[in-house]
């Protein structure tokens, strides 16, 4: 509800603002897909396997409703085959069945954006710097970028492999949970926030020790890019994603502003093999979502990017009985002015409480003298430049002077 939608709309503003400065163009994937392009996934992650709404249609086609948006752009850009390098912004609803608490809904927004095509780290690089941009132009100053590379597709085998065997010599004294999660993604143990698991975690092997050649290059390009855009970061090797189809760079924006569990404001990586496995040519991918109800909790807790104050700037009052309003508030309108007026030939003073409660910062009068003299009271309505009265034919030219 206003306010809180326009605030909503004005952060979709800024975003698509900076992003399509750098090429990026609007898609708008489908809320619900065949289940199988979000099963491409990964089976063993939450959002897939445990999260997921899904339900048949009356056709008995398998669907879900979707958990996030980078399935849909891949499966959209193997439909369609454009040109690359491609790059798609999107922002829309997102549905997880979680928990719901503070920060974590199974209703939630994403802004994100895709590029797909070029391997070039530097098109990571990209990626990053224009969602800190995005968190800058909100007026978010205690966001901390984490950082890290799983590696190529072979290096993320090897690494699971020696995490597998290093949590399994160690298995009893994992915590019950973590002992369910290994069965599964040992990478996701690495995850766990419980206290009977930190030594373990702790002591386990390291991805970036595991990176071939090729991978810690690029990750070492990308470090370089960052620095050379003065994007400050934490390399944070135990930074695992909650979706499997990362490659290589990794990366999530964490909120240091409010302490909720839930302060991962956003995240991406590269998911290099995602395009093939949705019957795509093999096409390298980089992108980002970021939560938009969890970024505006960030943005109250640094007290920042509020919401808009005003639904109108003008508010026409008419005493004579309505006509010269109906007139008024249409050519203000026409003009491109944000107006509103009162209804139900109201007493003078009710008309004044619905301008003041309009927010507005003028009231253009109409009373029984302006009507018979073809003129305008303008009066300000919070700031100090007092009332006047003008000719019917200078009211745009006095409001251009007042507002300014
Ligand atoms: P994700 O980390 O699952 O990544 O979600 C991105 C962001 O969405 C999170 O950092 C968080 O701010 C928000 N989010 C996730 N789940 C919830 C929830 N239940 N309630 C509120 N906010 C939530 C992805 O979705 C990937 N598709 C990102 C990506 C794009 N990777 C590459 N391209």
């Amino acid at each position: 509800m206003w306010p809180d939608a326009a605030r909503w709309r004005a952060l979709g503003q800024v975003f698509a603002q900076t992003v399509e400065e750098a090429g990026y163009t609007q898609v708008i994937p489908p809320m619900f897909e065949n289940i199988e392009v979000f099963k491409r996934l990964g089976d063993a992650t939450d959002v897939v396997s445990k999260e997921m709404y899904d339900f048949e249609d009356k056709g008995g086609r398998h669907m879900a409703l979707r958990p996030e948006q980078t399935a849909s752009i891949v499966r959209a850009f193997v439909e369609h085959r454009p040109l690359i390098p491609w790059k798609a912004w999107y922002s829309g609803p997102n549905f997880r069945y979680e928990r719901a608490q503070k920060g974590r809904y199974r209703q939630f927004d994403q802004v994100g954006i895709e590029a797909l095509g070029p391997e070039d780290p530097h098109l990571d690089v990209e990626v990053i710097a224009l969602a800190w941009r995005f968190y800058q132009r909100l007026g978010l100053s205690q966001i901390t970028l984490m950082l890290n590379s799983l590696g190529s597709g072979d290096d993320r085998e090897r690494f699971i492999e020696a995490l597998q065997a290093h949590f399994a010599a160690h298995q009893n004294e994992l915590s019950e949970a973590s002992r369910t999660t290994l069965a599964v993604n040992p990478l996701r143990v690495l995850d766990s926030k419980r206290e009977q698991d930190q030594a373990i975690i702790d002591s386990a092997p390291k991805m970036l020790d595991f990176l071939s050649p090729e991978a810690a290059e690029h990750f070492e390009k990308v470090q370089q890019g960052l620095d050379a855009l003065d994007i400050p970061y934490t390399l944070n090797p135990r930074l695992v994603r909650g979706l499997d189809y990362y490659v290589r760079t990794t990366f999530e924006f964490i909120s240091d502003a409010f302490d909720a569990a839930q302060n991962a404001v956003g995240g991406g990586g590269r998911y290099d093999g995602l395009a093939e496995s949705l019957g795509g040519p093999a096409t390298p991918g980089v992108g980002f979502a970021l939560g938009v109800d969890r970024t505006l909790l960030a943005c109250d807790a640094e007290e920042t990017f509020p919401g808009p104050t005003n639904v109108v700037d003008l508010f026409v009052i008419d005493t004579t009985g309505g006509q010269a309003a109906l007139a008024l508030t249409a050519a203000l309108h026409e003009e491109g002015h944000r107006a509103d007026r009162s209804w139900d030939n109201r007493s003078m003073k009710a008309q004044m409480k619905a301008a003041d409660r309009s927010g507005a910062q003028i009231a253009l009068i109409i009373g029984e003298e302006e009507a018979a003299s073809d003129t305008v009271t303008v009066r300000d309505l919070r700031g100090q430049s007092g009332q006047t009265t003008v000719p019917r034919t200078q009211v745009n030219e006095t409001l251009r002077k007042m507002m300014r």
